[in-house]
């Protein structure tokens, strides 16, 4: 066996470093442009952003949060209005329907998805149901045709948290097509990642793009007039900069996340359970997760080795502390409860050489060899 290795889950230095001279450039050109706020860079993000993600309007915002914000105060959400959305989420999934001061409603996923159950959904609707937040979960998409039809059946708002979905498809098609509006986070650690916090919403509604980019930049029509109270949401123009030279490899790294992907479903025992791609979906493998049943040993195990792995997420929303007001115990979600003691993300981003996949793999096949 290779010597021991040191195996990040993501390798943010390995990512600056292959494209380090058109970052730095790009960093210094608005450096010395001192455009900071709003401004050419912001622009020319804006509009590739919509280009790639076909959509007619992408909006730069502070955070994949504030960008749910927006998507929600858009559509109108607001108090007393229930709001279905998964428990196995980032609690940014859920806060904004709290800011809003609609109702939380969980339903549970599907087990070989881990992406929401539809049917589950269908059962969730009463007559205060007005929105469905879909998360796009480790880059894939759920059936959104049925998603649309449900909603247009009961009159719903789709929000698409596509935080971890940047290029992800459903029949072709990337969030902002199904949804009435799609949410992105620019986390440094996503699938397209900035250097700080940022995010963006997308929509082919011109009257939904046109209340977000009020709301984004304090209701601002222009200098100092303010059609309505908003937010400072914007995404600054440095960000934006270093996403519109990222953007250009987006879809070279999602291919290289496919290709790993592909190995590992190859190569990797039938000892663990491996991530199952929907037939219509295009995933595109913000993290590979694995099942286990072994699985907090397993990650010691591998720890141990030098292989950083994540746990998205051990514990399920409705059995967070913040939500016990809600008064959902265990055995609410079975589902989502037994993913979050099972699975594990194993690192699977587009630097990992493949060396460093083979000592993963090797590694894996080990912990169930030597009988753990
Ligand atoms: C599913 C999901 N939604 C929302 C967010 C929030 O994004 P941000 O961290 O940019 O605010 C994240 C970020 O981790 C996420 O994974």
């Amino acid at each position: 066996m290779t010597d021991k290795m040191n195996i990040p889950l993501v390798d943010l230095q390995a990512n600056y470093l292959s494209i380090k001279s058109e970052i730095d450039t790009a960093i210094q050109q608005v450096l010395k442009d001192a455009a900071f706020i709003k401004g050419p860079y912001l622009e020319s993000f804006e509009q590739h952003f919509a280009s790639f993600c076909h959509v007619k309007h992408a909006i730069g915002a502070s955070s994949g949060t504030t960008a749910l914000h927006l998507a929600l105060l858009s559509g109108g959400i607001g108090r007393g209005d229930e709001v279905i959305t998964v428990p196995n989420t980032f609690i940014a999934t859920t806060e904004c329907i709290s800011q809003v001061q609609a109702r939380i409603k969980f339903v549970d996923v599907q087990k070989e998805t881990s992406l929401m159950d539809l049917d589950a959904v269908e059962q969730a609707i009463t007559s205060k149901t007005k929105a469905i937040v879909v998360v796009h979960l480790y880059g894939q998409m759920p059936d959104m045709q049925r998603v649309r039809e449900i909603a247009d059946d009961h009159d719903l708002f789709i929000i698409e948290d596509a935080a971890q979905a940047h290029a992800s498809e459903w029949n072709g098609h990337q969030p902002g097509f199904y949804g009435d509006v799609a949410t992105y986070s620019f986390f440094p650690a996503k699938n397209l990642g900035c250097y700080g916090d940022g995010g963006a919403v997308v929509t082919n509604d011109s009257g939904l793009a046109e209340e977000m980019m009020l709301l984004v930049n304090h209701g601002r029509t222009q200098k100092y007039e303010h059609l309505i109270e908003g937010y400072n949401y914007r995404l600054d123009a440095l960000q934006a900069a270093v996403l519109d030279v990222k953007l250009h490899y987006l879809k070279d790294w999602t291919k290289k996340r496919r290709m790993h992907a592909a190995v590992y479903n190859e190569v990797l025992s039938d000892m663990v359970e491996k991530p199952v791609e929907n037939p219509g979906a295009f995933h595109t493998y913000y993290m590979y997760v694995i099942l286990s049943k072994n699985r907090d040993r397993l990650q010691q195990f591998l720890q141990k080795k030098g292989i950083h792995t994540g746990i998205h997420y051990p514990i399920p929303l409705h059995l967070q502390p913040a939500y016990q007001s809600l008064g959902l115990g265990k055995g609410s979600f079975p589902v989502a409860e037994r993913l979050a003691s099972q699975i594990l993300s194993i690192p699977v981003y587009p630097e990992l050489t493949e060396v460093q996949q083979q000592y993963i793999v090797d590694t894996i096949q080990e912990f169930f060899i030597s009988g753990n």
